[in-house]
């Protein structure tokens, strides 16, 4: 039988991407390549995001734009996984009449199954059951010719259910991969020349936790530190709840950690971190975000927001307006609050009003604007490593990396500097990139 083409979509975040990479990989073993025109595909797959209420809508209004190519082509067929597949289940089948296929956040593994059962049956399926250990988490990350930076999975699931969040719901209890598998699949990718890798989990620093005989993520990272070929290390998310002082002396002791921290604080009051149950208080974060800045004075600290959480009266988001200019994060993702279905947070009163939350967001996202500004302006003459990554999207003649602290770096180089890492000297910052000339 010939080889069939599938055109993976994906939403949301790093780690469905990367499960978008994991679904390839199944299905390649099962004749597929991946085409990049979806009118050419035998198979979609649209990797899905159900964590706010926008991601929701931008699933719904695609999955809607997919009718004519089965009109076009009924032997086409169309599965759906991810967040909102794992939330809806079998609803999306009835939303959406031109799927064959619905496949929760535990079975990807199955994919391969399920289609032939399609196929053969005519029928449209449903998986949506969990399990307590999911087979595609050992599903290793593939070691593609000339990657510079891979991630990888150690960790899925989430146990802390924060009032507003639906990953506990549709990405299940917290499960941690074992350590040997994890070092042995970055060792394997530091051979094939991956000179950076990013740790990917819900919760990362609770890596190993009550796993019996494993370990905890501070040795875990002291493991991955001493696989040779390896650069970087970078990790992601960490909540400043399990945020230990062993964690924070790593960015001291571990030469390959990359000066980098996404810590989302979600609030800067301590009444709405509260009903959040976020299990820190405003001192507490402050405390530990000082604590890096003394043992990493270098460190680049990234966060989360939401505004307009229920309840948030307007002396709350002040004092999150407060912690942004103590803290001074070098950027920070904002969102406006939206309801997800099972959560806590949707079942209470004192919903504050769309007009409120936008004017809220906008004004975060102004003052954020400076506070990034500034932070990146502080690195205007000073010479950073960087890992060349390609050619710069805008300007073919330029090359752009990274910085260890994450970020981006635009300058005149050439295609052979792809995969090392160059000492620029920074002329220029801006508010999404810097600019500089090779020293
Ligand atoms: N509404 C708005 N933002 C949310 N996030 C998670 N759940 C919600 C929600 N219900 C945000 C948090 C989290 C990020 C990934 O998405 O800030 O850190
Ligand atoms: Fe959601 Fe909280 Fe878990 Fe993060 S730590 S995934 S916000 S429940």
């Amino acid at each position: 039988m010939g080889q069939k083409a599938v055109f993976i979509q994906t939403f949301g975040c790093q780690m469905n991407e990367h499960d978008s990479e994991k679904i390839f990989r199944i299905l390649e073993d099962r004749n597929y390549r991946l085409t990049e025109d979806i009118n050419k595909a035998d198979l979609i797959v649209v990797n899905t995001c159900s964590i706010r209420e926008k991601a929701e809508h931008k699933v719904y209004s695609s999955l809607g734009r997919l009718k004519r190519l089965k009109e076009k082509n009924p032997q086409l067929i169309i599965g759906v996984g991810g967040c909102v597949a794992q939330q809806e289940g079998e609803k999306i089948l009835h939303r959406v009449p031109h799927l064959d296929l619905v496949f929760g956040t535990h079975n990807i593994h199955k994919l391969p199954q399920l289609i032939d059962e399609v196929e053969e049956s005519g029928k449209r399926l449903h998986e949506t059951a969990m399990y307590d250990s999911i087979p595609s988490l050992t599903v290793p990350s593939l070691p593609v010719q000339n990657q510079i930076k891979s991630y990888v999975t150690i960790m899925q699931g989430c146990d802390n259910y924060c009032s507003y969040c639906i990953v506990p719901y549709v990405r299940g209890r917290e499960m941690s991969r074992k350590s040997g598998e994890i070092l042995e699949e970055i060792r394997r990718l530091s051979e094939s020349g991956v000179k950076e890798v990013t740790l990917l989990g819900q919760n990362v620093n609770s890596y190993g936790k009550g796993v019996k005989g494993e370990m905890i993520f501070p040795e875990l990272l002291r493991a991955v530190n001493k696989i040779d070929g390896l650069e970087r290390i970078r990790f992601t998310t960490s909540h400043p709840k399990d945020l230990s002082e062993e964690l924070t002396y790593s960015f001291r002791e571990l030469d390959k950690l990359c000066e980098h921290i996404h810590l989302p604080v979600q609030s800067g009051s301590n009444s709405v971190l509260k009903v959040m149950k976020r299990g820190y208080t405003v001192e507490d974060y402050i405390r530990k975000v000082e604590r890096l800045r003394k043992i990493r004075p270098d460190i680049s600290i990234t966060s989360d927001i939401i505004v307009g959480f229920p309840g948030e009266a307007e002396k709350d988001f002040e004092e999150t307006l407060r912690l942004m200019e103590t803290v001074k994060f070098d950027s920070v993702y904002s969102f406006k609050y939206s309801d997800r279905v099972e959560t806590r947070a949707s079942r209470l009163p004192e919903k504050i009003n769309n007009d409120i939350k936008s004017k809220r967001l906008k004004t975060l996202q102004a003052c954020q604007e400076k506070y990034t500004l500034a932070r990146n302006r502080e690195l205007e003459g000073k010479d950073l490593g960087v890992l060349v990554e390609g050619t710069s999207k805008t300007n073919p003649l330029r090359m752009t990396g990274r910085t260890r602290s994450n970020k981006v770096v635009n300058f005149e180089g050439f295609s052979h500097q792809v995969g090392c890492t160059i000492s620029v000297r920074v002329r220029r910052a801006f508010l999404h990139s810097l600019e500089g000339e090779v020293c």
